[in-house]
């Protein structure tokens, strides 16, 4: 099963695809994660990407749908995968389509998180991550079972990421309103757009995608 996560920054895709995972056996595959990993590893695509996240602006379609392309192909995929993340642009979409297509593959399902803006500012803010292994945290909503030590690896170290300060929110935001929004009607369209109420629990907006894709 292929799934298509799409929502505004701090929606809460992230978070979702890492569970949905799980419980279906398909791989999660998040873009903003592999960007930071090469940001991390300095590759030159990660040194490219820098600078560009910083600023909250979209990293060029064709960067990220080689990207995907040669992840899909990964046998973890073979079962199905999440994105989150991916696509972000109506061209990366296509792509996606096209490159689905030679493999005689599909998306099964369009799944998009509704949430207020001041609820995304406040999910943003608040958000930070084990410095180890990197299971997400929110200071309100998520926070680890023991204060301070990670519930994943037991680590005690916890980072923020550059890009969630209020300036590059604010350039994110107006990203995804310029350029991801048009893909509602795309999806749309193809009649595979179906929406949650994202300001739920993590809990009960996990229970709202799993009747969906059941
Ligand atoms: P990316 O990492 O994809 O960031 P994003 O889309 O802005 O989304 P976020 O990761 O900020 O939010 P999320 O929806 O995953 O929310 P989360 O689950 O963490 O991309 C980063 C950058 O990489 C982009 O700006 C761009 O430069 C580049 N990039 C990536 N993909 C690209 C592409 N395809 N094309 C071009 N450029 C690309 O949740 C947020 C917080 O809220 C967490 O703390 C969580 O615990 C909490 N939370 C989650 N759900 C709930 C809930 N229901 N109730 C209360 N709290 C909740």
């Amino acid at each position: 099963m292929n799934i298509i996560l799409l929502g505004p920054p701090g929606a809460g895709k992230g978070t979702q695809a890492e569970e949905l995972a799980k419980k279906l056996g398909v791989a999660k595959l998040s873009t903003g994660d592999m960007l930071r990993a090469a940001v991390k590893e300095g590759t030159e695509l990660g040194k490219k990407a820098q600078d560009i996240m910083t600023r909250g602006e979209l990293v060029p379609d064709d960067i990220m749908v080689r990207m995907i392309c040669e992840r899909i192909q990964q046998p973890d995929c073979d079962d199905g995968f999440i994105l989150d993340g991916f696509p972000r642009t109506v061209s990366q979409a296509e792509s996606l389509d096209e490159m689905l297509q030679a493999e005689g593959q599909k998306i099964d399902h369009v799944v998009a998180l509704e949430v207020d803006e001041d609820a995304l500012i406040e999910r943003i803010s608040g958000r930070f991550a084990c410095a180890k292994c990197g299971a997400g945290y929110h200071e309100k909503f998520k926070q680890p079972k023991v204060p301070g030590k990670c519930d994943v690896c037991g680590a005690e170290e916890f980072i923020r990421r550059k890009d969630d300060s209020a300036d590059t929110v604010r350039t994110r935001l107006k990203a995804y309103n310029d350029q991801t929004a048009p893909l509602f009607p795309y999806y749309q369209d193809k009649g595979a757009l179906k929406t949650v109420d994202g300001m739920a629990g993590i809990d009960e907006v996990q229970n709202q995608i799993m009747a969906i894709v059941h």
